[in-house]
């Protein structure tokens, strides 16, 4: 569970543990959060639940909610843990606000450092009137008000699937850089075009596909197939579309730090690992992705990695590979080739 999920969902339960809020009760929509002691708190019958991102997806399954991926249901209750992501919040807020059943009830909750201003103004916006909370370093907006039909009928469209613009790259919002192809990727792309590819390998953190397809568009390569994995089911959907003129792709949802499967090793890995939360002093989602590499590779096999430059990664590859090097580095990103 991300740091923000953890502080909204502590937020919530502080909120309904208080006499003077109204019981959350009725058909209930939860959006892309996680289970915990707030759920104590609801009055109805097993939640809905949209979720997305497969670690979450799993605590949900955990706690006996098979989580959705889309709903056109009415619901009396919406609980929103919205993102760091505006555009995927203004989305979420307009499609999901015209699903509320007459006198239903919006709950969304932000960490303040996530963007809680930016969400108010919207909210306000959206809905005629507004209570407003402070709890656990979040904020809750709460409201049974009518919203602004049009206006979320204008930010439901935001959600739509599109192409990066000037590129083919098909994404979502809420994703990793939807709306623009990331720097350090590019980097790596430009050097991979240059390498030569074949038999199997793994894209770890895929995305919505960007490394894979320079791979498999490299002049002359004899590549056997390629397993995509990644935690966003949106983004990996958008592989899927992006990479639909390729029949040598597996797509797999999954959490890499928690191990991937695949009955054979690897001879290349490809990856622009994720970022570290900004808390975490000791990299450890990179690293793991580092770890989960160099244990995938075959003997001889081959990492190709993006990072940004100041992220201290190169310790840990001189424990886990037998040798690396550096193949570029440029507006802020280093590209190493590390050999198992
Ligand atoms: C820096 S982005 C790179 C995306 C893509 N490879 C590219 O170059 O455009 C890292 C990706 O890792 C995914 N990710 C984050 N944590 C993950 C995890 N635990 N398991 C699998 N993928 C993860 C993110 O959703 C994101 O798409």
């Amino acid at each position: 569970m991300s740091q923000a999920t953890k502080l909204s969902a502590s937020a919530l339960k502080y909120y309904f543990e208080q006499d003077e809020v109204a019981k959350p009760c009725g058909k209930t929509l939860i959006v892309q959060g996680t289970p915990g002691t707030w759920l104590d708190y609801l009055e109805c019958d097993t939640p809905d639940v949209l979720s997305y991102l497969a670690n979450e997806n799993a605590q949900w399954q955990q706690a006996g909610v098979t989580p959705l991926q889309n709903s056109d249901e009415k619901y009396d209750l919406i609980i929103h843990f919205a993102t760091k992501f505006a555009t995927e919040n203004l989305s979420s807020l307009g499609k999901l606000s015209q699903q509320l059943n007459p006198n239903g009830r919006w709950i969304s909750v932000v960490p303040n450092k996530m963007g809680a201003s930016r969400l108010k103004k919207d909210i306000k916006k959206l809905f005629n009137e507004v209570e407003t909370c402070s709890k656990s370093k979040c904020r809750i907006f709460d409201t049974y008000s009518t919203i602004d039909a049009p206006l979320a009928r204008k930010w439901a469209s935001l959600g739509k699937i599109k192409a990066i613009k000037d590129t083919e790259f098909l994404t979502t919002p809420g994703i990793f850089s939807a709306e623009k192809i990331d720097k350090g990727s590019q980097l790596l792309a430009e050097i991979l075009k240059k390498e030569s590819f074949y038999g199997s390998g793994a894209d770890l953190g895929a995305g919505y596909g960007f490394l894979s397809k320079s791979v498999l568009e490299t002049p002359r390569n004899r590549i056997r197939e390629i397993v995509l994995y990644e935690l966003d089911k949106r983004a990996l959907d958008c592989a899927q579309q992006n990479l639909a003129d390729h029949d040598k792709t597996l797509f797999q949802w999954c959490d890499v730090t928690a191990g991937t499967h695949h009955e054979r090793k690897f001879d290349w890995v490809v990856m622009n690992p994720p970022f570290h939360e900004a808390q975490d002093q000791s990299y450890e989602l990179g690293k793991t992705f580092i770890r989960e590499a160099a244990r995938i590779l075959k003997p001889g096999g081959g990492l190709y990695l993006v990072a940004n430059l100041h992220l201290p990664y190169e310790e840990l590859i001189r424990t886990e590979f037998r040798s690396h090097k550096l193949l570029g580095e440029e507006n802020g990103f280093k590209c190493i080739f590390a050999r198992a």
